[in-house]
């Protein structure tokens, strides 16, 4: 039977197959109809649309913080994701999606309806932390401890895993789209320059940085707060990175909250093999160091942290064989 690992990710939405193919990677945005709420496109075609036809078609997020905006969208999105991706998986194919850990039982369930209304087989669940040190061939069934923390767009989620189970884990509701929050708000409050999300996304990745270093300066086009014109103004690191410390501050506290609750010789095994990170917030400039300075462990970044999740979503469903179990979890041999 055919099956397709999913990460309906904050910003990013990935399927893949059981071999690691990407299927379809798309931003996870709605394009609806304001009329009567009905899903016109999903991806970047949403955006595109949104461009032409401002006024009758809204850009709605259909996941915000790892959690589902709208179980009709959810419904909706499911079926689009499953179209896409019928000619290489087929009409009934089985669904494993990846979670953040603390995806509440009504969110699952969402996604089962969902996905099942949509034509799948079966669909079952693997977290974050987990399906990304399964992406990056961990080898999290020994005996000896590993960690991951995977700093997405909308939610950091930690593990430290062992014996094929998890030993303790953090999930907050905090990611990258906190961080071009942040980035907007520092651009208003010390330049009274009203930048889009998009500016702000590529200000975080250009100036952003979450361990001090040189200066850097970057000019954009905003809009001054108090007349509404346009404006093109240089921004410089310094603006914004006390406002990104702290959001990273939230983020870095998950994974030294989850190192603190393992037990003592697991902690030892953490100090001698590393963190492992994942997720492409990760990428923000200085991350690694900051986590390696507040956690005390070395940090190995992963190669394109964004991919770990699905990369062992689609693992899992290898290894299960198209078979999840009765509970309808994937989840890796011997673990939990
Ligand atoms: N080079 C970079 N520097 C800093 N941040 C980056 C970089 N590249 C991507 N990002 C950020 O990574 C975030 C997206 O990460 P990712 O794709 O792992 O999230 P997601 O899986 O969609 O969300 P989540 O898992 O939290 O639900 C976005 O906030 C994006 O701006
Ligand atoms: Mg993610």
């Amino acid at each position: 039977m055919s099956s397709v690992a999913v990460d309906l990710g904050s910003t990013r939405t990935l399927l893949a197959d059981p071999a690691g193919r990407l299927l379809l990677d798309e931003p996870t945005v709605a394009a609806v109809n304001v009329r009567d709420g009905s899903l016109v496109t999903f991806g970047s075609k949403a955006l595109d649309m949104v461009r032409r036809a401002a006024g009758e078609i809204e850009l709605v997020r259909a996941v915000v913080h790892g959690q589902l905006q709208d179980l009709e969208l959810t419904d909706r999105v499911a079926e689009t994701l499953l179209t896409r991706v019928r000619r290489q998986v087929g009409r009934r194919p089985e669904v494993l999606v990846s979670v953040p850990s603390s995806a509440s039982g009504v969110q699952r369930r969402a996604l089962e309806r969902a996905f099942k209304r949509a034509g799948a087989e079966r669909v079952g669940f693997v977290d974050h932390a987990v399906a990304a040190a399964i992406g990056l061939r961990l080898r999290i069934d020994e005996p000896v401890a590993t960690m991951v923390v995977d700093a997405g767009g909308g939610t950091t989620e930690v593990a430290v895993m062992a014996l094929g189970g998890v030993v303790t884990d953090a999930s907050v509701p905090v990611g990258g789209d906190d961080l071009d929050r942040a980035v907007r708000d520092a651009c208003l409050r010390s330049l009274d320059l009203v930048v889009s999300p998009a500016v702000a996304e590529q200000l975080k990745i250009r100036l952003g940085s979450a361990w001090p270093g040189p200066e850097k300066k970057v000019e954009v086009v905003g809009r001054d707060a108090s007349n509404g014109m346009v404006r093109t103004v240089v921004v410089s690191s310094s603006e914004l990175n006390p406002a990104i410390a702290e959001v990273v501050r939230r983020t870095v506290d998950a994974a030294v909250s989850c190192i603190r609750s393992a037990p003592p010789d697991l902690a030892n095994d953490l100090l001698s093999q590393g963190l492992h990170l994942a997720g492409s917030a990760g990428l923000l400039d200085g991350y690694s160091r900051r986590l390696a300075t507040a956690t005390g462990i070395p940090v190995h970044l992963a190669d394109q942290p964004g991919l770990a999740a699905v990369m062992g979503a689609a693992r899992c469903l290898q290894d299960s064989d198209g078979a999840f179990g009765p509970t309808g979890d994937a989840r890796p041999r011997g673990s939990r």
